[in-house]
């Protein structure tokens, strides 16, 4: 089948859906995601498509008619996480002979035919830009089709795509961009995700003012592996996308991520002290804080050009905090370096870090420089990072105490014992509270809380006021 004909789908008196010559009966598809928001994102994309397939979601694997493993290719240890789930899965496929398996996403972007032949188990596997073509593999694999893989890229100049939710939550992903045209020295995703390609202003705003007028969704986060390069091609830009959205009524929040430190505009700073909506929280990935490295890397900036951005940003938005990535254990990196780095931590004051390990991704070009790093100097030198971090970020939380935060209220769970609610400040900081009485649904509420204790890694709150859902 070249295209399902959605329209077209009759449902049966016995429950099932006719779709062309094959009756798919109410069937459980089980699936695991690895990675960033961007495949999180995809999965509930994915999952859209198959609902009308006669699937519903089912998070137990004894259970499932249909595995799904959406992958990352990110680092080795992401690699090594799904191959050793894949492996287990040929269980599930002795145990239930009808089962069918597969892979998409990163990995399977650019290893589906290595994955299907290693491993007898797996149906079928798909790339990162036929995620909307998922109905038909379905519908392939239950025809009999078997072991094939479906990689091609969309070539069409557009990319222009109807946001598609799963949930009920007022939080909702919007991919604004994808694919990344950086090439970053060490990265996997531009062979993994393709070249970049933006949507328009005028659909994003479309798609988003439809989301919070039928879907209930306050708030967006717009995803990108960099969204700074939004709109470049066709002459429009992030700042004048953040505008737009501000003006969007009943929408509360708007968030975005990731920026690239190279792309981010006077514009888009200056939209940080202006649009009202726009999250107090900026993860804007560094890598590393050695101009050396930065060069071998290929990210085009200095560190002087990256603590340049984020003084512009903190005159824009002084109450903006920001967060990082870094890599430890760059190839060949001296422990000059390395320490450049924890100058840079001490410098940026960041809110928290994201570090993690130097990881050699075939057919990139670092992976090709000579190194003479091992994994023993790596790992020390990413303790020393996260230790020196860990020190820095209680004392930029330790200033929250005392202040009051307008909070967006996710979930109640048991906390060190105690049942508490939990929620995200617009800076992004996770606060922890409880409330007079249990039995008040505070989900999805906003409330104000004042910050009555802060360490490194946890906030402590007291209700001042509940505002309610909107
Ligand atoms: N587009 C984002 C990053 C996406 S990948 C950006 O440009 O900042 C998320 C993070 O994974 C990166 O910021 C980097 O810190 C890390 N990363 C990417 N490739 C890596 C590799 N080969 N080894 C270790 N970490 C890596
Ligand atoms: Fe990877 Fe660099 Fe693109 Fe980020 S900007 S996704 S690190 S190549
Ligand atoms: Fe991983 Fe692909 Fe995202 S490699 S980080 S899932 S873009």
């Amino acid at each position: 089948m070249d295209q399902i004909n959605y329209e077209e789908i009759k449902t049966l008196e016995n429950g099932s859906k006719l779709i062309g010559e094959l009756e798919f009966p109410k069937r459980k598809v089980w699936v695991k995601t690895y990675g960033c928001q961007m495949n999180y994102h995809d999965t509930e994309r994915i999952l859209t498509h198959l609902t009308p397939l006669n699937f519903t979601l089912t998070d137990t694997k004894e259970e499932a008619d249909l595995l799904l493993f959406n992958t990352c290719a990110i680092r080795d240890l992401a690699n090594q996480k799904f191959y050793s789930h894949l492996g287990e899965s040929k269980h599930n496929k002795i145990t239930n002979k009808e089962i069918k398996i597969a892979a998409g996403g990163c990995i399977a972007q650019t290893e589906s035919k290595e994955l299907l032949n290693k491993y007898p188990q797996l149906d079928f596997a798909f790339g990162t830009d036929v995620i909307d073509n998922i109905g038909e593999m379905v519908y392939r694999t239950y025809a009999g089709d078997k072991k094939f893989a479906v990689t091609s890229w969309d070539r069409s100049e557009n990319y222009s795509i109807e946001t598609q939710i799963t949930h009920g939550s007022p939080q909702a992903f919007v991919n604004i961009i994808k694919g990344c045209d950086k090439f970053c020295s060490y990265c996997i995703v531009p062979f993994t995700r393709g070249r970049e390609k933006s949507r328009s202003i005028t659909e994003i705003v479309n798609d988003v003012a439809r989301l919070v007028e039928h879907k209930g969704v306050q708030e967006v986060t717009l995803l990108g592996q960099n969204v700074n390069s939004f709109g470049k091609k066709n002459g429009e830009s992030l700042a004048e996308l953040i505008t737009e959205l501000d003006k969007i009524d009943d929408l509360k929040m708007i968030r975005y991520t990731t920026s690239h430190p190279y792309d981010i505009s006077d514009e888009l700073m200056a939209v940080h002290g202006t649009a009202k909506k726009l999250s107090n929280h900026l993860h804007l990935p560094v890598q590393s804080g050695s101009n050396t490295v930065l060069q071998r890397m290929l990210r085009q900036y200095s560190v002087e050009h990256y603590l340049d951005r984020l003084t512009k940003l903190r005159e824009a938005n002084p109450d903006i905090v920001i967060s990082t990535d870094i890599i430890a254990g760059f190839p060949n990196e001296t422990e000059e370096e390395h320490r450049a780095t924890l100058d840079l931590l001490d410098k940026a004051q960041y809110d928290f870090i994201y570090s993690y390990n130097y990881s050699s991704r075939k057919g990139t070009k670092s992976a090709r420089m000579k190194d003479i790093l091992t994994n023993d100097i790596r790992g020390r030198r990413l303790r020393e990072i996260q230790a020196y971090q860990l020190n820095i970020q209680a004392d930029v939380r330790a200033s929250m105490v005392g202040k009051t935060y307008r909070v967006l209220v996710e979930s109640f769970g048991t906390k060190k014992g105690e049942k508490k609610w939990k929620g995200r400040t617009s800076c992004f900081r996770i606060v922890h509270f409880k409330a007079e009485n249990d039995d008040v649904d505070l989900t999805w509420q906003w409330v104000n809380l004042k910050i009555t204790s802060a360490t490194a890694l946890s906030c402590q709150g007291e209700i001042v006021q509940i505002l309610g859902k909107r």
